[in-house]
């Protein structure tokens, strides 16, 4: 595929999906909100991390991001008028509480009932991630991921977003790639809360997965109808060749990045390919094996790329180093990641083998790439042509019977790329961050095309329901 290429004849409409195939796009409550210290909000460990120098792309922040605190209304009117039918966004728990344990912030549970009522006013169905990132600093400062007293922290804040959302919110998602939280923020360091080393990489990884399976059991019991997923970051892995090492390599890689988290949560425990893994066992109580499942009714997988691993000596740990894709001479996004439609196929392909895992959705995939607003327009064929091979390659999956039944498109607007800032635009809406405003890109405005028939379906089946009562009356 080269950079320009749009299929010629895109051929795929929505009703080559199944009829209740869901249709999204995805958001995270730091990425977009802004109000960082609006009303009592508490701080999180993002609002932390960006004031620390060097952590950020040019020092860039997320105080204000795309303002989404204050413009919900338009932004979700926008949405409306894009036929988007789905919006999965994520709760911040320093807005809803502050401390991250005790008090409650009315002002915090004020703001996620309006979204959710003008969501459901303008027939956009909400979707709840629950923790996406942003821990509250308080807790941060007593050890946070790492200190297993997260579990009541995390159970107590789960429980206040069931009670005040459950009512009108069925569709929930307990945690968002949680490997790339322990991996980025507890053992690189590049993300927040900036830890660093195996010491806080594995219990975050431990207390983690059993947090994932925690809020489940909270949410089932508190909203009794509740539709309850949690997502995973993943990428189909190649080795770089055939020789053992290299598939070792890879092996181990695919362990790491794709089955760290799913594996225990369905009862087969951590993957054992990993030899220093076995060391989570130190954070592991007797009754850990059996708390750390929850039987999800749907899992979201999020795919942007594959990567290619090879083995390597002087990787500590893992013996094995992803090679960079800007060395293998194949198409990028500005993130640096290959374009490799293939890859999310494969990825719904290794899921559904897994017997347990009910259904599958696509809970993020996207791509960002420079944009530029000519004549007041920003015309993206590269992002376009990504959603598009991306989406056939979905299709593909559906029509081979895999369990893939929706797909949410990362993102709506432009926003903050955590350590990336502002440069990688990842929406299908540009937006100009000197005066918030917004222009459908063409991406998102194919996208909005090709949603357009579920929109014009739904309003005939609410147009033949008020005929058959006027019928009656
Ligand atoms: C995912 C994150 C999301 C966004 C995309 C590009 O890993 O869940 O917040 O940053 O990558």
């Amino acid at each position: 595929m080269t950079n320009e290429t749009i299929p010629p004849h895109f051929e795929l409409h929505t009703n080559d999906f199944e009829n209740d195939f869901i249709w999204g796009v995805s958001t995270a409550a730091y990425q977009i909100e802004g109000g960082h210290t609006i009303h009592d909000k508490g701080e999180s460990i993002w609002d932390r991390f960006v004031s620390q120098k060097g952590s950020i792309f040019r020092e860039q922040h997320g105080e204000i991001a795309c303002d989404f605190y204050h413009r919900y209304e338009s932004d979700i009117e926008l949405m409306k008028a894009m036929n988007i039918p789905n919006f999965r966004f994520s709760l911040s728990w320093s807005r809803l509480m502050p401390q991250g344990d005790g008090a409650s912030s009315q002002a915090g549970i004020d703001f996620y009932n309006r979204v959710i009522d003008y969501c459901l006013k303008c027939g956009i169905t909400p979707w709840i991630t629950i923790y996406h990132w942003d821990l509250p600093q308080n807790l941060e400062d007593k050890g946070g991921w790492t200190n297993r007293d997260i579990i009541g922290w995390f159970e107590g804040y789960v429980r206040l977003c069931a009670r005040h959302f459950g009512d009108r919110v069925k569709h929930w998602m307990v945690l968002n790639e949680p490997m790339v939280f322990t991996g980025a923020g507890h053992f690189l360091g590049v993300h927040a809360p900036g830890r660093k080393g195996l010491k806080n990489f594995l219990p975050a990884v431990h207390h983690a997965a059993l947090c994932q399976s925690a809020g489940g059991r909270i949410l089932r019991v508190e909203v009794t109808d509740a539709i309850i997923g949690t997502t995973f970051s993943c990428s189909q892995i190649t080795p770089r060749t055939k020789t053992k090492k290299d598939i070792h390599a890879a092996r181990k890689a695919d362990a790491l990045l794709n089955r760290l988290f799913i594996e225990p949560s369905l009862g087969l425990g951590y993957p054992k390919d990993i030899k220093i893994l076995q060391r989570i066992e130190k954070f592991q109580r007797p009754e850990d094996a059996k708390d750390l499942v929850f039987d999800f009714d749907f899992i979201g997988i999020q795919n942007y790329t594959r990567e290619v691993v090879r083995h390597s000596y002087t990787t500590p740990y893992l013996r094995a180093k992803i090679v960079k894709a800007t060395n293998r001479n194949v198409q990028t996004t500005l993130m640096d990641w290959e374009v490799y439609p293939p890859s999310i196929y494969a990825m719904i392909a290794k899921f559904n083998t897994y017997k347990n895992v009910k259904k599958i959705i696509i809970t993020e995939n996207g791509s960002a790439f420079q944009d530029s607003i000519v004549e007041g327009k920003v015309h993206d064929p590269q992002r376009l042509a990504y959603l598009q091979h991306y989406l056939k390659e979905v299709h593909r999956a559906k029509n081979e019977g895999f369990k893939i039944s929706g797909y949410f498109a990362w993102t709506f607007t432009d926003n903050f790329e955590w350590a990336e800032g502002y440069r990688p635009r990842f929406g299908l809406v540009y937006v100009d961050f000197k005066n918030q405003k917004r222009i459908v890109k063409s991406s998102g405005k194919w996208y909005s095309e090709f949603l357009r028939p579920l929109f014009d379906q739904a309003s005939n089946e609410k147009k033949e329901k008020t005929d058959v009562s006027t019928g009656f009356d």
